[in-house]
């Protein structure tokens, strides 16, 4: 059975707030997936711990103390102090495995959550993706694709360490300029075609943009504008401008429930809101549930580029 599209059913016993159509849960997304409704959701949208452990409570109060664990200071060559980023390199054959794993059983759980059809939209980096968007496969959902974010990042792009001026012509690695985002799916029952997925579950495909245009797999994007940084202090705050796209995309009628089990301050569910869409959020970190309750509204009341404005889609 198919639940209804209310919200209420799916605040079980957690803490919880909830503003205009979204939803904003204090919870482990984990233990939340494990116990709602089959088939409540229609769409993820989301940002998860890459590393899986930057997010661990010893790494961010490492993070917070200046004193490095899986963060790094980016080194400050123009006079700015840049905040810390995860190191995703420093991961080890033992901790590769554990991320796999982490994938593998979120997947699950996300087969259990969503509708057939649904779509999942998940950030990544390009050291990582190919091992997440395996994992998640391994976990039960359909690959799609990929949506290329254009973004010009901090990481890469140097010359060997401790020998710059041994080999002053090479760099490690390319200096990274995009961040790929997997598209997947919960599988459509078999033999059952997009048409009757979108009648029966309303899911299966994506929205098209307010022109007709087919919503496009690359996207030029932009830092996260210190404004909206100002609103929500949190070290991985994604900009507005890109998730009001790709929530609007990840509902093809429009209607129905977007789920960000990693919210952080909650810029998924601030997209929704944006857009007027429903939006659930679980934050499981009490510090950043805290900062999301405050940020949502402010986040959704920002103009941002005019092309990311409801009616201009
Ligand atoms: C990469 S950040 C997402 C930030 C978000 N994109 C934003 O704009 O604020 C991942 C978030 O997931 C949270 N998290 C990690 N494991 C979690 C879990 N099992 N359940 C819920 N939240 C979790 C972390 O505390 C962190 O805030």
């Amino acid at each position: 059975m198919i639940p209804t599209t209310s919200t209420e059913p799916l605040q079980l016993d957690y803490d919880a707030y909830s503003l205009g159509n979204s939803l904003l849960i204090h919870a482990d997304c984990f233990e939340w997936m494990s116990r709602i409704s089959e088939c409540s959701l229609h769409a993820i949208v989301t940002d998860p711990p890459y590393g899986v452990k930057e997010y661990d409570f010893d790494q961010l109060e490492k993070r917070s103390n200046g004193k490095g664990g899986i963060w790094r200071i980016p080194p400050s060559f123009d006079g700015h102090t840049r905040a810390p980023l995860p190191r995703f390199t420093a991961l080890n054959e033992k901790e590769r495995v554990t991320l796999r794993r982490f994938f593998v059983e979120w997947a699950k759980l996300a087969v259990r959550v969503l509708r057939p059809g649904g779509h999942v939209f998940i950030a990544s980096n390009a050291f990582l993706s190919q091992m997440v968007f395996g994992a998640l496969v391994e976990g039960g959902l359909e690959f799609r694709g990929e949506i290329i974010r254009l973004v010009r990042t901090l990481r890469g792009g140097d010359r060997p360490k401790n020998a710059e001026k041994e080999f002053i012509d090479v760099s490690s690695m390319p200096r990274g300029c995009y961040e790929p985002w997997g598209l997947l799916r919960k599988p459509l029952p078999t033999g059952m075609k997009v048409s009757d997925c979108l009648r029966r579950f309303q899911t299966g495909g994506l929205r098209r943009r307010a022109s007709g245009l087919p919503f496009e797999d690359v996207i030029e994007s932009e830092r996260t504008p210190q404004a909206e940084r100002r609103i929500a202090h949190h070290p991985s705050l994604k900009p507005q401008s890109f998730l009001r796209r790709i929530v609007q995309a990840a509902l093809p009628l429009g209607e129905g429930t977007i789920f960000d089990p990693f919210m952080g301050s909650g810029s998924t569910v601030a997209a929704c809101e944006a857009m007027k869409l429903r939006g659930i959020g679980t934050e499981r970190f009490a510090d950043y549930f805290a900062i999301a309750r405050k940020a949502v509204s402010r986040l959704a009341a920002l103009s941002v580029r005019e092309s990311t404005q409801p009616g201009l889609f």
